[in-house]
């Protein structure tokens, strides 16, 4: 039996490693490429990390999970670098506390992007030898799997760090053209019965995908689209905030803490509703899918509507009846272990299952996930406060 279902050797498709892997890590480099150097140092929240760490980060991965442990004669590029770019692995001992991440000045960001380019090579020399071996390409793929993790953390931080900033410098000029949106709402009908989800087949998946089991479904419907900002507004129009019977209790002080009326980047300016993107700040666009609201208000919404937000095996069983990787879909799932979850050993085993507690699980992908990194058997991860993802609602009842 296997007991190490990532490091599962199957599921390896790639051939060519050294193209893989210097196409992913040129993709992060390239996200930053619009940035000034001072937009790579700051973190205005705990949550936002600063895009230098995220650069440095990714790279220490590398080092520590592959050339340190398995490239006989590597040497390390800074031996203090453990400790600023290690994020949360205790089997690998102390780091700077989170909070602290956007106060440091140094390594700075040309040390850094010299720390990258110290690694890349390494790791070219190491995807050419006889080192890598069947047993590490999982490992590697996990590494790489990772730094597009970040690829899409590094968009919506920088997103947060831009937009948050009183002259909201747009992060890019692309013409913005008004979206195309449907009036109606299908709602899609599923009969009761026994499903199985969890992921199969080949190619990389995290170990929270695994393993794949039976669910029991009773009726339910979902709907074929994601609700828009203008839907959203109506909410807001109509006193959702102010009104408790749509909040869970937590949601409800959050509400009142925060002083909480809209979602992330909206801004009522003369009487009109703005919004911070990435292309900087532009009229609300009533018909683009709703975006940057955290579960409680996901959950109000669906309330106001007289629906409820789908579970995530719903959500996996009707994937393929609607398009989606627009948003990150709330779902009203926790996040727990599947039935035979199976926890790596070693360091790898903190990735994902430490985690499995009083976080709620989003279905889907968004406008920054990188291409080629979802699948409808992904399951993302958020406290359920959060709102800086890319999170959208789709409704079921
Ligand atoms: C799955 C997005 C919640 O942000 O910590 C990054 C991704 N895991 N490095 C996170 C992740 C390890 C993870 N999320
Ligand atoms: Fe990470």
């Amino acid at each position: 039996m296997n007991t190490n279902p990532t490091l599962n050797t199957d599921k390896i498709t790639v051939t060519n490693w050294a193209k893989r892997y210097s196409e992913i890590r040129n993709h992060s480099v390239l996200i930053c490429e619009p940035l000034e150097i001072e937009d790579y140092v700051v973190q205005p929240i705990v949550d936002v990390s600063p895009p230098k760490w995220h650069l440095g980060h990714t790279t220490w991965f590398f080092e520590t999970f592959i050339l340190e442990p398995n490239f006989p004669g590597y040497q390390v590029f800074n031996s203090q670098y453990n400790f600023v770019f290690n994020s949360y692995y205790e089997t690998i001992g102390a780091r700077v506390i989170r909070t602290d991440r956007g106060n440091l000045s140094r390594p700075s960001v040309s040390d850094i992007y010299k720390y990258r380019k110290y690694v890349d090579e390494q790791m070219n020399s190491f995807l050419e030898s006889e080192f890598l071996t069947e047993e590490i390409k999982p490992l590697l793929e996990l590494g790489l799997n990772h730094e597009q993790q970040h690829q899409e953390l590094l968009l919506t931080d920088i997103k947060y760090i831009l937009g948050h900033n009183p002259l909201f410098p747009a992060y890019k000029k692309n013409e913005v053209s008004p979206k195309q949106f449907s009036e109606n709402v299908e709602m899609i009908s599923f009969s009761e019965g026994v499903y199985e989800i969890g992921f199969k087949g080949k190619g990389f998946c995290f170990d929270n995908e695994l393993g794949r089991h039976k669910v029991y479904l009773n009726d339910f419907k979902i709907a074929d689209r994601l609700v828009s900002n203008g839907e959203y507004l109506e909410f807001m129009q109509a006193g959702g905030y102010e009104d408790f019977r749509h909040w869970h209790a937590e949601g409800w002080d959050w509400v009142k803490q925060n002083e909480a009326k809209s979602p992330l980047y909206w801004h009522l300016i003369d009487g009109k509703w703005m919004n911070y993107t990435l292309n900087g700040l532009i009229e609300l666009d009533l018909n683009d899918s709703l975006c940057h609201i955290n579960f409680y208000e996901a959950s109000a919404f669906a309330s106001w509507k007289g629906m409820r937000l789908p579970t995530e095996a719903e959500w996996e069983v009707a994937s393929n009846h609607f398009e989606w990787g627009n948003r990150w879909e709330w779902t009203n799932s926790a996040y727990l272990p599947y039935p035979n979850f199976k926890k790596e050993a070693g360091a790898v085993g903190e990735y994902n299952g430490k985690f499995m507690v009083n976080q709620t699980v989003l279905r889907g992908a968004s406008e920054a996930t990188p291409t080629g990194h979802s699948r409808n058997t992904y399951r993302n991860f958020f406290q359920t406060g959060l709102k800086w993802q890319f999170t959208g609602i789709r409704l079921a009842q």
